[in-house]
């Protein structure tokens, strides 16, 4: 894997951007921002790139835009961590040139870490922009060099202008990469692609496509093996909300099926489900370390309006958490680490009909109660804001979430065993994990000067709470 050496006018940039960010760090307003969420240093953040284990070190890229709290061309931001909670920040891995620098994914290969992105262009004819897939390489997992014959996979077989987010992974003596993009009749679709060397690639088969009902464009895919079945993750655009589904601006799930690397056929075994029931969930990636499937996602979503952004910053990242299949669904639950988080007890009790328990920013509680009855629990910041309500319906057996007195996401849970609710509470964020993360809400929500919950259900419920430690320094 040979690769030369940017120009020096890229490298300038690189040091030239470190300063900005280093400067504009000292005019983020912190009301809102994440005490142990991975959230941008200052401007924008989008989808979680990159998710990888490189050399004992877990590494997070992510969609940035560092000059202002909206999108704009695109960057790749660079966080490791050693144990996926607390993060560490890195200089900005990829800047955009001709080409912006879209989403992507990453593999450790003999030491370099390899980077595969969608460089987008920008057209003079219709459609106006082009994507095609781009490598960058990295030997301290730090620098990057952008490949000098990029691109190394030009355009779609069918001509289709999107064309992105390449997943790379590696099978026996091969590379595999699947690619989101559009049919001509402007189905999402989903590409898989074969490589010896990560820089000729061969189109091996259409993974599986959306045949009218999933969207007309599949971003953000992923193929990976879990429990003896393999998983296509995708975020589709374009699906119709149907009760109480599909209802954010885009969707993110999953389809179950079987494929053998012989045949290159993936067959579905389960419909279209959505791994995430919250407000906020989008773009989910993941990667495979110690024998785990982690996922992280993109805490936010597309065209919804983000209070942070007065601050100086927009976005973050979900906490990872660890996949399994049980009953032909995911199940995700929060990384085990995270009790390195940890700091003590909050709160360890009963809480009566409207008794009040105050928090800080950065919390976990575990909430127990008697699923025959309602719960009702009201979540909202200490100085006002949040307002978030909890709520569990003993008739119809449905977890609702429920923002700002309204705006509702919910559905069904049937327990396969603990009743418990897990709730991981940040300084603009909630994730509700019920039972063994059969049902797993994540939103957004501002609370201002920490966390305070009124026990509004007609029982009494036991919570545990625990402060959780910050890791911004
Ligand atoms: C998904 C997405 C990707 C694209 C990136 C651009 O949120 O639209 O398809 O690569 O964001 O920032």
């Amino acid at each position: 894997l040979s690769y030369v050496a940017s120009d020096i006018n890229y490298e300038k940039a690189k040091v030239a951007l470190k300063e900005y960010i280093e400067k504009k760090k000292k005019d983020i307003n912190p009301r809102y921002r994440p005490l142990y969420h991975l959230a941008p240093p200052v401007g924008w953040m989008n989808d979680p790139n990159g998710f990888s284990y490189h050399n004992g070190e877990f590494h997070l890229f992510y969609q940035y835009y560092p000059y202002d709290s909206i999108w704009g061309p695109m960057h790749w931001g660079h966080s490791s961590s050693l144990d996926l909670v607390n993060w560490k920040e890195l200089p900005t891995a990829l800047l955009p040139e001709t080409e912006q620098c879209f989403s992507g994914s990453a593999i450790s290969e003999n030491n370099t870490m390899i980077l595969m992105y969608t460089g987008r262009r920008n057209t003079s004819v219709e459609p106006y922009f082009n994507e095609s897939q781009y490598l960058a390489f990295s030997t301290d997992g730090i620098d990057f060099t952008k490949y000098e014959h990029n691109p190394v996979l030009p355009g779609s077989p069918s001509g289709a202008p999107d064309f992105r987010d390449p997943k790379v992974w590696k099978y026996d003596n091969d590379f595999y990469v699947v690619i989101g993009t559009k049919t001509l009749e402007n189905q999402g679709s989903v590409l898989l692609y074969k490589s010896k060397d990560l820089r000729n690639w061969e189109i091996v088969t259409v993974l599986d496509e959306s045949k009218g009902d999933l969207g007309y464009m599949w971003e953000c895919p992923d193929f990976f093996e879990l429990n003896g079945k393999f998983v296509l993750l995708m975020s589709p655009q374009g699906m119709h909300s149907q009760g109480d589904r599909y209802k954010n601006t885009f969707q993110n799930g999953y389809i179950i099926g079987s494929f053998n690397y012989t045949t290159n056929e993936f067959v579905r075994e389960q419909q279209f489900q959505e791994i995430d029931y919250g407000h906020d969930f989008y773009a989910a990636t993941t990667t495979e370390a110690n024998g785990k499937r982690y996922i992280v996602a993109w805490h936010s979503m597309w065209e919804v309006s983000h209070p942070e952004a007065v601050d100086g910053w927009v976005g973050q990242m979900t906490l990872p958490r660890e996949l399994s299949i049980v009953n032909n669904r995911i199940l995700m639950k929060p990384v085990e680490t995270i009790v390195n988080l940890r700091v003590g007890v909050a709160v360890d009790g009963n809480i009566g009909l409207n008794e009040v328990r105050e928090f800080g920013k950065a919390v976990e509680l575990f909430i127990d109660s008697d699923l025959n009855r309602t719960v009702n629990l009201l979540l909202e910041g200490r100085d006002g804001g949040g307002n978030i309500r909890l709520r569990w319906n003993p008739e119809d057996h449905k977890v609702v979430v429920d923002r700002d007195s309204g705006d509702i996401r919910q559905v069904e849970w049937s327990p396969i065993n603990s009743t418990t609710w897990r709730v991981f509470l940040d300084a603009s964020s909630i994730e509700l994990f019920c039972g063994e993360g059969e049902v797993v809400f994540s939103s957004r929500a501002y609370p201002l000067g920490g966390w305070k919950l009124t026990n509004q259900s007609p029982q009494s419920v036991h919570v545990k709470a625990f402060n959780l430690k910050t890791n911004s320094g």
